[in-house]
């Protein structure tokens, strides 16, 4: 297979030197690409900016802003057999981003936030024989939460992932699939939960 790997977090700037993100790593979808690579698919990383080095073999596009995501897999995803939404993208941005840089009023300022586009969710629209596995991070009603993204974003499986392997090497997950039930749980490092994870797609997606 050819898999579209998204990871990381995104940049959205409010004027030319300062951003929203997120404390995202990257660990988990470059775990995702080294594991994919060893089992011998291809992979397309698009990446936010982390401090991790790409594994070996794998092709890298490093990006920094939301859009700038979505132009790069879009483009990418055609050519793809699949799609992991590992990347911890940033969801608001400023309406209007200034020149230059704000400066300081001595009072308080508000910042007009509206949503970034949904990466996952326009590829998802855009599958057709192509599988999508999303990933979804909860901090209550995690299941609920997860299924509920399973649909919007008309994934074929959605991994929950537990809040504390946020910055973490390790991760417990619980893939759930379209019949809304959990049907397999890993923990563990991030490198072997994404082997389980690599090895689950092969035997439930592949040729979906
Ligand atoms: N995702 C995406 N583009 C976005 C937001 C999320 O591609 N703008 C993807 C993530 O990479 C992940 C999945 O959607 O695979 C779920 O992300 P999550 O942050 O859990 O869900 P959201 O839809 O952003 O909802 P919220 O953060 O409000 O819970
Ligand atoms: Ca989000």
């Amino acid at each position: 297979m050819r898999i579209l790997i998204t990871a990381g977090p995104t940049r959205e700037y409010l004027d030319d030197v300062r951003y929203l993100s997120n404390a995202s790593s990257g660990q988990m979808g470059y775990a995702l690409a080294r594991s994919a690579i060893a089992a011998g698919h291809e992979v397309a990383l698009v990446s936010g900016p982390v401090t991790i080095n790409p594994p070996a073999g794998c092709e890298i596009y490093q990006v920094e802003t939301t859009d700038e995501m979505f132009a790069q897999c879009e483009k990418l995803f055609p050519n793809c057999d699949g799609v992991i939404g590992t990347a911890a993208v940033c969801d608001y941005r400023i309406k209007t981003r200034k020149p230059g840089k704000i400066a300081k009023t001595g009072e308080a300022i508000t910042l007009e936030l509206i949503e970034t586009i949904d990466v996952l969710a326009e590829l998802g629209t855009q599958k057709g024989s192509r599988w999508v596995m999303g990933f979804a991070l909860e901090s209550q009603d995690a299941r609920f939460n997860a299924v509920r993204k399973l649909y919007s974003k008309k994934c074929d499986a959605i991994v929950l992932n537990s809040v504390s392997a946020i910055g973490s090497s390790e991760n417990f997950v619980e893939v759930i699939d379209q019949s809304q039930e959990i049907v397999a749980t890993y923990s563990g490092e991030k490198t072997q939960v994404a082997d389980s994870l690599i090895d689950w797609i092969q035997q439930h997606l592949a040729g979906s």
